[in-house]
């Protein structure tokens, strides 16, 4: 189960239909509801879920390979084998089982929850917006929409026990600038089950976690430290609304350093979006020179908000990456689903994405770093 801020409950982080809301019915409810068995019905029979479009257009580019596939292939190994594979090999291997009849007489059970626990952030990165940062709100009300409010519960008021549920993803908001996390560390640390957590976290690498959480992570099972960063440098500051890539660069060395000695599994996840797709190379070869393993970097492809999606750039900057993707030196599975995302038509006019940008670029009182596309959106 994955919640938001406000409470609502999706099926996963990505764009789809809430099942419902935490703040009147609770998660054992939610779990088990119609709408609920409807949706594991329709994909034990092989048959699409309404929300659940941008896996099945992974799949479709990406040689089947996407989220929904991704998660197939690790929880399968979790849930029936008791293994915890690196996170990575859920995209290697294809592990899932093909017979549903593994299913029967299997009474589903919360074992994984993915927890935006509140807005409150740090950043107001451009693919963001106020219903998961709260930086976002001021500059959501000058673009003259609506800002969520500050969604700060508890983390009692979620309904959940944490301390039974195996496998706990936060995000946020910023979850080493909350104090849900600090809550969640604080509960954890003694609990009986500790040793059998799996933990698993997105950050956007300028706040380090508390020393208590530090020690946390000693004693349970498996961490998953997750950082974000999309473009190398002053790029990812300028995306990053409010980053610093030096202090970036000091808490990734460290997170490098410990998650060597500690076992952890440290990954990047990266935003492919219209700044920073013609560069990709840049960032990810530095990674890997950084001791970033390069399966252990993630990409994502943008596709809301629909302005920074790749396929909607100029056709002739497009044909300029594709250009450049036939000798740059990126994974070859990498290379090919931007290449035939890219190809894609487009679903909006550029003209949205460069007034977007300019509009932001002015409210912010930044430059556009990057002049082959500000070429393209100089359309006063
Ligand atoms: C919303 S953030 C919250 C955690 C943390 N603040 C961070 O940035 O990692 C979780 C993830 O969503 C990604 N994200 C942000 N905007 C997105 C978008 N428009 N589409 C898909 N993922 C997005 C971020 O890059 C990050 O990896
Ligand atoms: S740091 Fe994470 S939550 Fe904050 S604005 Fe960026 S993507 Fe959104």
């Amino acid at each position: 189960m994955h919640i938001k801020p406000n409470k609502d409950v999706h099926l996963c982080s990505r764009k789809s239909i809430p099942l419902g809301n935490l703040n009147n019915t609770s998660p054992e409810e939610l779990f088990n509801s119609d709408i609920m068995n409807d949706v594991r019905k329709k994909m034990l029979d092989g048959k699409c879920v309404e929300g659940c479009e941008k896996c099945y257009h992974e799949d479709k580019i990406n040689n089947g390979q996407s989220l929904r596939t991704f998660m197939n292939n690790w929880f399968s190994k979790y849930l029936f084998e008791d293994v915890v594979l690196p996170w990575k090999e859920g995209f290697l291997n294809n592990t899932a089982p093909t017979d549903i009849n593994v299913f029967n007489g299997i009474k589903p059970k919360i074992k994984w929850v993915a927890l935006h626990a509140s807005n409150v952030c740090n950043l107001a990165c451009r693919g963001c917006y106020s219903l998961l940062s709260t930086k976002w709100r001021k500059d959501e009300e000058k673009l003259g929409i609506n800002p969520y409010p500050l969604q700060n519960s508890k983390l009692d008021d979620f309904g959940f026990n944490f301390s039974e549920i195996e496998f706990i993803t936060m995000y946020g908001g910023e979850p080493f600038y909350m104090k849900q996390n600090d809550e969640l560390s604080s509960l954890l640390i003694d609990s009986k089950t500790v040793g059998e957590k799996i933990l698993q976290y997105f950050t956007n690498g300028m706040i380090l976690p508390s020393q208590e959480t530090f020690e946390l992570w000693k004693k349970i099972k498996k961490l998953h430290l997750i950082v974000s960063i999309d473009s190398y440098s002053k790029e990812n500051d300028y995306f990053r609304h409010g980053s610093k890539w030096e202090t970036i660069v000091d808490n990734l060395h460290l997170y490098i350093k410990e998650s060597t000695n500690q076992n952890w599994e440290l990954r990047i996840s990266t935003l492919i979006n219209i700044y920073n797709v013609h560069k990709l190379d840049v960032l990810h070869n530095w990674l890997v020179m950084q001791g970033i393993p390069s399966s252990n970097i993630d990409y994502n492809l943008a596709i809301y908000p629909q302005e920074l999606d790749t396929r909607n750039l100029p056709s002739k900057f497009k044909e300029d990456v594709i250009a450049k993707y036939k000798t740059i030196n990126l994974p070859i599975n990498l290379k090919n689903m931007v290449i035939e995302h890219i190809q894609l038509e487009p679903n909006i006019d550029f003209l949205a994405s460069a007034a977007f940008s300019n509009k932001l670029d002015e409210i912010r009182n930044q430059e556009n770093l990057l002049p082959e596309l500000k070429v393209y959106m100089d359309i006063k």
